[in-house]
Parts: C-alpha cells; structure tokens; sequence
C-alpha cells in the first residue's frame, strides 16, 4: 500500500523520543473533521477573461506632487476592473520625472490583490517632465527579453497618466509614433492628471481625445476597459477557525516595566493579535492566566476566571494593561508564573493532566537572571516561548533563550515571523480547506496526539463537534476493547491498543533502532451508520528500542503467511480516492491489493455483488467475469508492469438493484509462489478465460434487477451462506485455501452507497481526492 504519510504537529510530553504520523485514509468525501493547513485564505478563481498587455506610465515629477495620489487612485479603479491573471490582463508598471525606472514588468505579477499592495509602496519621485523620454524607455523594457509581453495577437495599451506638460517636445510625440509603429497591436491611452491638462499634446499621443480621462469625465474610466473586465468564478472564502480544541493552561508573562512606549504598545499588540488572535479561551480548550510584572509581579487573574474566560474579555483587559515604572524582575514574574501551573489548588482553574505553558513577553534586561526558575519550570514540564518585539541591539537575546531553553522557542524581530508555527503545534489549527495549496496537508481537526510505550499505542482525537458514535479499530468494531461507544458531549476521545490485540502491528523498523506500530482507526460520526462524515485514519507511532538480531532477520524476510489484502473501490483511476457513494452509470475502479511479499501474485476469484435483498457472482472460481455487464475480467498488468506496485483493478459502471441503494463487494484472494515450481498455480495468475460473447451490447443498461436471473431459493441461500461467512469470519480474513495456491483470504469493500442522483454528492469532493 503506498498512500502518503502526514505528520501532525504534534506535543511531545513523552520522555522518550518518539516519531508518530497520522495519516488520513482518503475516502474521497470531505469529513467535516478534515481541515488543511498551511491556511491559505486566497480563494481560487477561474478566469475568463481576454488577455491584455497594459503598461503604465505614471508621470512622479515634481510639479505634480500633489496628484501623485490621484493618478495611483486611477491605476487602482482600472486594476480593480479588469482581470488580472495569467491569461488574462498583466500588467507593466514604468514611474518617470526627468529619468524613468521600472517598477515592474508583466511577469511580476498574476494576482490583482498583490499588484494593488504594490501599489502602497510607490514613491513620489519628483523632477522635470519628460514624456518623451518616458515612451523611449517604455519601447526598450517591451522589447527586453523576459518583460513577459506577449505576441502580437494580443492588444496592449500603454496607458500614461500625466498632465501632458513635458520638457522634452518634440520628442514626446515622435517617440509616441516609434512606439505605434514598433510594437504591434499597440494603443495609447491617457488619463490627464490635474485641472490643467495640455489636452492637445495627450491627444497628439492618443490620437483621439475619446481615449483620454480626466477629472471631468472620470465616469469614462471603467466603461473604457469593459472589454477587458471578463468574469472571475472564485471558490468560496474558506472560514477560518482558528486555534482547536487542544487543550493549554497558559501563563501569559509580561514585562510591563517602564520602557519606549511605542515598544510597550507593540508587545500589546502582539499579545492580542497573535497570540489571544490564535487561541481558543474556553474552558475546555485554552486557559488562560495573566501576570505582568516590572520589579514586582501582579496576578491579574488566573485561569478558571469567569471574568476573563472568553477571547473578547482576555483582549479587552490585556489592550487596557499599563506599564509600571521600576526595575525588571523576570525571575520574580517566573516565580509566580510557575506556582499557579504547578499548583494542586483547583480554584486557580489548573487542570491536570493538560499541557503547562509560560509565554513572556520581555526584551530582557532582567535585574536578576531568570535563568534558574526559567530551568526549574521547564524541568517541571512547563513549555516555555519567550517573545521579544523589541529590535535589535535593544533586546537582550542571550536572555530570552535562557527562559526558553532553546532557541527554537525564544522570538525576536529576524525570526517573529515563525512564532506561529512553533506557537500552533501547541494549540492545534484548522481552517476549513478550499483552497490547497500544493504542500496541503490534511489533519484532523483539533489535533491528535499519538504516543506510544513499549507495548501500547494510545491515541487522542478531539474532533471540532463532539463525535457521537464510535472509535473502533478497523475491522474490530465488535470487541469491546477494541471499540468505545461516545455519547457525550465532550470532543476528545482518548483510547489504548495494546500490542497483540485489536490488529496493533509492532514491526522493528529496518535499521533495527526500534519498533513501529501500526494502526488504522475508524471514526464512525453515527452510532449505527456508516455516514460521509466517517473518517479513518492510519495511525502510526516509532518507539526506539535496540531490536534483536534475530528478530531483526525475521522481520527481514517476511512472512507470506502475514500477507494482508484490502479490496477498494475508487473514483477517477485505481489509484485515487476512494468511493463510498456513487451515481449509477458512473464509473468506478475495482483494486485489490495485498502486501505479499514480491515473490507472490495473487488471483481475485469468487466474487459478489451484495444488498440488502440480492447476491450476485461477479467473478467466478477461476477469476473470470460471469456477465461483463457486472464486471469484465480483472486486469493483471501491474504485477509485469510495476513489481513494486502491483495491484489487481478493473473498470466497472456503476449499477444498481431497484429499491435496494447499498452495495457491498466481496471476494476471495489465493496467493500463489510464482518462482514454486511445485505450485501449479502460476498458471492460472492473470487467468485464463474463455472469450464470451455479449448478450446484450456492451454498456448498455445496468441497473437490471438480478432477480430477472436468480431464483429465490438460490438467493436465500447465498444470503444464509454469507451471514454465516460472516459471522465466521477470521479476523485475519484467511478461509479454506483454494486448491493449488498458498493462501486463500476474504476481503470486502466498505458500503457504497449507490445514488439515482448526482445532487447529493457535494459538488465539490473532486478536490478532497487530490490530497491522497
Ligand atoms: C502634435 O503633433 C504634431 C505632429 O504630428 C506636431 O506638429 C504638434 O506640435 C503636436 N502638438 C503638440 C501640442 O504637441
Ligand atoms: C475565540 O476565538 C476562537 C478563534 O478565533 C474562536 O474559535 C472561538 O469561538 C472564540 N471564542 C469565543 C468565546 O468567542
Ligand atoms: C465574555 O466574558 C464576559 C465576562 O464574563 C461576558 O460579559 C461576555 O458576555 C462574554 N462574551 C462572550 C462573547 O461570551
Ligand atoms: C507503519 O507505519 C510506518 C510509518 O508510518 C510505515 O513506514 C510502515 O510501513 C507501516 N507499517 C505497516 C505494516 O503498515
Ligand atoms: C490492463 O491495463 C493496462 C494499463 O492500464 C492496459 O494497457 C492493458 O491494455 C489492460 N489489459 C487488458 C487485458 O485490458
Ligand atoms: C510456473 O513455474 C514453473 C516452475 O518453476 C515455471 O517453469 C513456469 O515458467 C512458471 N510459469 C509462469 C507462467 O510463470
Ligand atoms: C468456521 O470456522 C471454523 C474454524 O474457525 C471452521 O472449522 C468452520 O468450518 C467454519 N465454518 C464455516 C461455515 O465456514
């Protein structure tokens, strides 16, 4: 099985060091527990739009100071009322007074919120007036390679804004006519800046006054460029939830003593956007407790506060904080700090077993080294962030990292930027994905913890609703130990596997440095029914330990006999997302898949179809179709074409027994030693099978009901056969081994849920399937 590993950011409390992953198992829906990150809040559009090279002249000379903004103001309507995109209009930016200087070229930039920003940082250059200088310049930058001008079918317009009063004449309105003459499908167009446009010299460039804006007739300035206006269709704005429900105690630290004030009101800032911005204050999730201190400490509150227990209220009180005037006692804030998380008094709103976290705000400086206490909380476990917003040479960094034990975790200007992201691994992040930014990553919603001892595996998923229905191990959902019945409201769910039971794999990893363990958990959102929002996710943790020789041989050489087989059904090719809906006539892909080792292929025989209320073969004994109206002969080609790789797929159209929405696929597996020359089996491996000729024309109607060739006895003895298969069921999934092979195993698919309508799919589930 090849499906890609993500990571989660994760809380290491363990001792040891310990590697988990969780990965999602993409089942082509999107869960409303999954959310993407790194949070991306730029919808993607589709354009349509016709493409347009538009280059700006902006006249910045010095007589102009004042209309500066205006002519920004102009570029602004137009840029916001065209199409800015690839394909669509680009744009060149040249600024001029006397000299002239590219601000941009047409590579620069795809994407109309960018440009706009770029906009903010022009400056007004001021000088003479040289227009014709200004076309010279702007005929050369066309012609550079790389400019990012496109051919001559597509229209460009050199768009000046200027009052028209230049030094230069006639220099102005010969380069105007170079410019025409030299570019193809060129235009020139103007906005004339100010109450004194030489309206006859922008005409003499324009050659046509129809093509000039000025003050009087700004109305003119977005019907101008309704050609070029096209449409935009944007996913929607993702809302963005940020923080989760991971939980945190959390002592905000904050030097309060007397310094530059600007600097004071920064730290608040900071405190308020990025870090209460970033946080969920609830009882359940983050707590929070204040304390700011200059030569003395003061407790503002602490965290079970009912005064400060939401975001709004923590904001209001940390934007209103004043500084106090004396020295800097950081060891004495700390002091305080590490009595309230490290106290047994309940009314202080500490809760056990939850994360400890100090985060000082602090350019240091401190009267006393903190590095001490700093020492003593993190030996108690407490995670401790410092956070400087005071530049350099101002603050005192080798302090900072004191208090945080690492320079990881001690921010500054250079490196503030990143404060969120060590900042977030402690709170958890989601944000509702729509836009997936090529590095996506799935995760699971309010974060999970994963860690492993030596013999067990336990897990923790809060999920961003209270899951009401089941976590179970896959495939074990009927042993109580394996499987945990939620009820209640609370969003986390913790649970324990130990190694041997509820299908927890342990293998030594191969290097021999430790052990892996294995674990797919489903997380089934109803009690009793399989629903969309049904996650399941393969969990994984590495625990280090010296791995004997012996056991490491043995790992080494695997077992054909551990060979598991999973069967699947999946949409768009065998080797995207997996399908558990569809509509009929839709097409879906069959796959199975054993992880033999390589020596071994397999033949896919004895399949059925199976509802509610009918069974039908699909493949007979020999692997072969029995209706191709069902499902043709499977194809073989991946075991030649890709050893590393292989799997058994064929194409089916979806079909459906009247009344009767619920599919289950199932069949039987035999493994056979192809390099075994007592094995006859390698002769039937891909099968043989008799050409048949087609009853009906191929793809023609598929939902005919079976009962058309089924009689009813037959049908309630397949059902009986089954519910005893069923119930008889091996855990491992091996039955009676077929005749000739080395193994024999039963596998099925998960329910798929067969719809008359497309409607009732969300439209959207294409773009889930692109993260797996
Ligand atoms: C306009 O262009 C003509 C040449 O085509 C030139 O003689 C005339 O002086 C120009 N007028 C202005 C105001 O620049
Ligand atoms: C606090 O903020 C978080 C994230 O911004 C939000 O999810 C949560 O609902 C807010 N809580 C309250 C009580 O406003
Ligand atoms: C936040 O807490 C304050 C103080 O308890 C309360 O007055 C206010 O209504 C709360 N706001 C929200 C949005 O819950
Ligand atoms: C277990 O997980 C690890 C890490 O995710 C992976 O490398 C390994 O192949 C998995 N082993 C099994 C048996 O699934
Ligand atoms: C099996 O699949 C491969 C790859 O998709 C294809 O080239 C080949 O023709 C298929 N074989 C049969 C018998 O359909
Ligand atoms: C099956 O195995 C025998 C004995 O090793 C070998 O001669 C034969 O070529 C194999 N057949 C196939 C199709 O691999
Ligand atoms: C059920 O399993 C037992 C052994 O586990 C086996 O002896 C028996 O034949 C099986 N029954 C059926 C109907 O498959």
């Amino acid at each position: 099985m090849r499906r890609r590993l993500v990571a989660i950011p994760l809380l290491i409390l363990a001792v040891t060091f310990q590697a988990e992953a969780v990965k999602i198992i993409d089942n082509g829906l999107a869960p409303p527990e999954i959310v993407h990150t790194p949070v991306s809040t730029k919808p993607r559009c589709k354009v349509f739009a016709p493409p347009l090279d538009l280059i700006f002249i902006l006249d910045s000379s010095g007589s102009l100071r004042d209309k500066f903004q205006d002519e920004i103001d102009i570029i602004r309507r137009i840029l916001k009322h065209v199409t800015i995109g690839k394909t669509a209009t680009r744009v060149m930016l040249i600024q001029f007074s006397g000299t002239q200087h590219l601000e941009f070229n047409f590579e620069k930039f795809t994407d109309r919120e960018e440009l706009l920003a770029a906009l903010d940082v022009l400056r007004h250059v001021s000088g003479i007036t040289r227009i014709g200088g200004a076309f010279e310049f702007a005929l050369q930058q066309l012609k550079t390679p790389g400019s990012g001008l496109r051919d001559g079918t597509v229209p460009k317009i050199v768009y000046l804004l200027s009052d028209g009063r230049t030094h230069d004449y006639p220099k102005d309105w010969q380069m105007s006519d170079v410019l025409r003459r030299e570019i193809p499908n060129i235009d020139i167009w103007a906005y004339g800046t100010g109450d004194y446009v030489a309206m006859a010299a922008l005409a003499n460039y324009t050659q046509s006054e129809q093509k000039i804006v000025t003050n009087q007739n700004l109305q003119k300035l977005e019907p101008q460029f309704e050609k070029y206006h096209g449409t935009e269709i944007c996913e929607q704005q993702p809302t963005c939830v940020k923080g989760s429900d991971k939980p945190l105690d959390l002592a905000l630290v904050v030097d309060a003593s007397e310094s530059l004030d600007h600097l004071f009101s920064d730290q608040k800032k900071f405190l308020v956007d990025r870090v209460l911005g970033n946080i969920n204050i609830h009882p359940e999730a983050v707590r929070v407790a204040l304390i700011t201190y200059s030569g003395q400490a003061f407790v503002h509150f602490k965290f079970n506060s009912f005064l400060y227990g939401n975001n709004t209220s923590v904001q209001g009180f940390v934007k209103n904080i004043r500084s106090i005037k004396g020295t800097t006692a950081t060891n004495v804030a700390l002091m305080d700090a590490f009595d309230l998380l490290t106290s047994k008094d309940p009314s202080t709103g500490i809760r056990e077993g939850v994360p400890k976290m100090a985060l000082v705000l602090t350019d240091g400086h401190s009267h006393r080294s903190p590095k001490d206490m700093a020492e003593k909380m993190r030996a108690a476990g407490i995670i401790m962030i410092a956070v400087s917003v005071t530049p350099r040479p101002l603050v005192d960094e080798a302090e900072l990292r004191l208090i945080a034990g690492s320079e990881k975790r001690a921010f500054t200007p250079p490196n503030l930027h990143e404060f969120e992201s060590e900042f977030m691994k402690y709170v958890g992040f989601g944000c509702d994905g729509i836009e997936l930014p090529p590095d996506a990553k799935p995760q699971v919603r309010g974060a999970t913890d994963v860690k492993c001892t030596e013999h067990s595996m336990s897990i923790v998923v809060r999920t961003q609703r209270a899951l009401q229905g089941l976590m179970y191990a896959h495939m074990y959902h009927d042993e109580p130990e394996c499987m945990m019945k939620k009820t209640d409201n609370n969003r986390e769910i913790q649970m324990t596997f130990t190694e041997g039971k509820c299908g927890l794999v342990k293998t030594p990893s191969a290097d021999g440095r430790g052990y892996h363990f294995n674990i797919t958990v489903i997380l089934q959102f109803h009690p009793l029914i399989i629903t969309r929002a049904d996650q399941g996710l393969d969990m994984s943790c590495f625990v280090p330990s010296a791995v004997p020789r012996q056991e490491l041989d043995q790992a080494i050489l695997k077992n054909a006999a551990d060979t598991q087989c999973n069967y699947r059904l999946h949409r768009y090719s065998p080797g995207q997302c997996v399908a558990l809906d569809a509509k009929v006539g839709e097409t879906l892909y069959h796959r199975w898949e054993c992880d033999s080792p390589p020596e071994y292929n397999y033949l896919v025989h004895d399949c059925f179809v199976q509802s509610e209320k009918h069974t039908q073969q699909i493949l007979d004994s020999n692997g072969c179709e029995v209706d191709q109206h069902f499902l043709e002969t499977p194809n073989y080609s991946r075991f030649k074409d890709y050893p590393d790789d292989a799997y058994v797929f064929q194409e089916m159209s979806v079909f459906k027994f009247p009344g009767d929405g619920d599919l289950i696929f199932h069949c039987r597996i035999s493994l056979c030693n192809m390099k075994d020359p007592n094995a006859p089996c390698n002769q039937s491996i891909p099968p043989k099978c008799p050409k048949k000729v087609p009853v009906l024309p191929v793809r023609q109607k598929r939902d005919v009901s079976a009962e058309q060739w089924m009689s009813a006895e037959w049908r309630s003895k397949q059902i009986r056969k089954r519910q005893i298969e069923l119930k008889n069921r091996s855990r491992r999934q091996i039955v009676e081994t077929k005749q000739g092979y080395y193994m024999t195993l039963q596998v099925e698919t998960r329910t798929l849920n067969v719809l008359l309508s497309e409607s009732i799919r969300p439209r959207d589930s294409v773009k889930y399937c692109d993260i797996s």
